[in-house]
């Protein structure tokens, strides 16, 4: 299992101090919609100077008709990042036309499909979807899997079954991890590290219990220890 440091800090400044804090350990860093929109590729630039192995997840989560999205991933593919997502629900066409469209780069970047938010519990999942998380989760997860994606984002209860009905190298990634009993703020299927190892996630993406730390490199630290 994999750890992902989310950069959803205010300012470049601190999103980097932060990766240099953390620079020497083997990590991920997520740089996702306030980041980017804030400083372009300029923050993917920057990260490469800490450290020009740094793998980069670039949490986007694109949704939008297959033409455009395609259009999208394949200008995502030259930016020199590792992974990005698309939500599931834009639809076959669309992954499917974002997979052909990238499938032919070398060293391509990992697609992975954007499930159920973590922020959903079941009443407002049901209040928007009319369906419960159990059975959509998984259905997106084989729509996924069946449009040739990588893998999937999905809250960590979910990952072991996804896996199971698609196959074991179909990826997984979490948000929504409270390591230490942390608030869990605006997610609502918090998990915590011993859950995200039973059901053999592979990434798991951790923002405010790190940054808002007293120590965020100590933080980082008993992260890995445990993982
Ligand atoms: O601060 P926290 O640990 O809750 O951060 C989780 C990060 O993961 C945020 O950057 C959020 O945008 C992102 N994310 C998520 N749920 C998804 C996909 C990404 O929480 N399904």
């Amino acid at each position: 299992m994999k750890l992902c440091v989310a950069l959803d800090l205010p300012t470049l400044e601190e999103n980097l101090k932060l990766a240099k804090m953390i620079k020497d350990y083997d990590i991920w860093l997520k740089v996702g919609l306030r980041s980017y929109i804030r400083d372009g590729k300029k923050i993917i630039q920057e990260l490469k100077n800490i450290n020009s192995n740094f793998k980069i997840f670039l949490d986007l989560k694109l949704y939008d008709i297959p033409n455009t999205m395609a259009d999208a991933a394949s200008e995502i593919a030259e930016i020199g990042i590792d992974i990005f997502n698309i939500h599931i629900t834009s639809g076959a066409q669309a992954m499917k036309s974002v997979m052909q469209r990238i499938n032919n780069i070398k060293n391509r970047p990992i697609v992975l499909g954007v499930s159920v938010l973590t922020s959903f519990d079941n009443q407002n999942f049901k209040d928007i979807y009319n369906s419960t998380i159990e059975k959509k989760s998984l259905f997106f997860a084989k729509k996924a899997n069946e449009c040739k994606l990588d893998g999937i984002v999905c809250s960590a209860y979910e990952s072991k079954n996804i896996k199971e009905i698609t196959n074991p190298n179909f990826l997984t990634l979490s948000p929504g991890i409270r390591p230490f009993g942390e608030e869990s703020n605006d997610q609502k299927r918090v998990a915590n590290l011993e859950i995200a190892k039973e059901n053999l996630v592979d990434f798991i993406v951790i923002g405010r219990p790190i940054y808002r730390s007293n120590d965020p490199k100590y933080t980082v630290e008993k992260i890995l220890k445990r993982i």
